[in-house]
């Protein structure tokens, strides 16, 4: 199950808040996540790091759509949360999309980190 909220309420004013591959911490219901936008794409990431819970808002993203913690290197891939490099379990990713009334983002309910 999950709820979907809505951030912004343009197209043009998530576009103008979310400069390109920069990272920006937005409150989502009771959650801290990490937002980033690769030219028309956006994505939606948990804040915190599956391997030792960094921050992963200080993180930074490459050239292949990766995450790349701050701490230990470990990279996961943005679209589907998947560690690339390292050891540790997924990245948390919520599927989001930009519309007309601004970005939707899909959260599960039963969720506490
Ligand atoms: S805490 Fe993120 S890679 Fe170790």
């Amino acid at each position: 199950m999950s709820k979907t909220f809505t951030l912004g309420n343009s197209k043009e004013q998530i576009q103008n808040l979310l400069p390109d591959s920069v990272i920006k911490r937005v409150k989502v219901g009771e959650r801290s996540i990490g937002l980033v936008r690769r030219g028309e794409k956006f994505f939606a990431f948990s804040g915190t790091c599956p391997h030792r819970g960094a921050s992963l808002i200080e993180g930074s993203i490459n050239g292949l759509d990766e995450l790349i913690c701050p701490l230990h290197q470990y990279r996961f891939e943005l679209k589907t949360g998947k560690v690339s490099v390292g050891s540790c379990g997924d990245l948390e990713v919520f599927p989001c999309e930009l519309t007309a009334e601004g970005l939707k983002i899909s959260m599960p309910y039963s969720s506490n980190s």
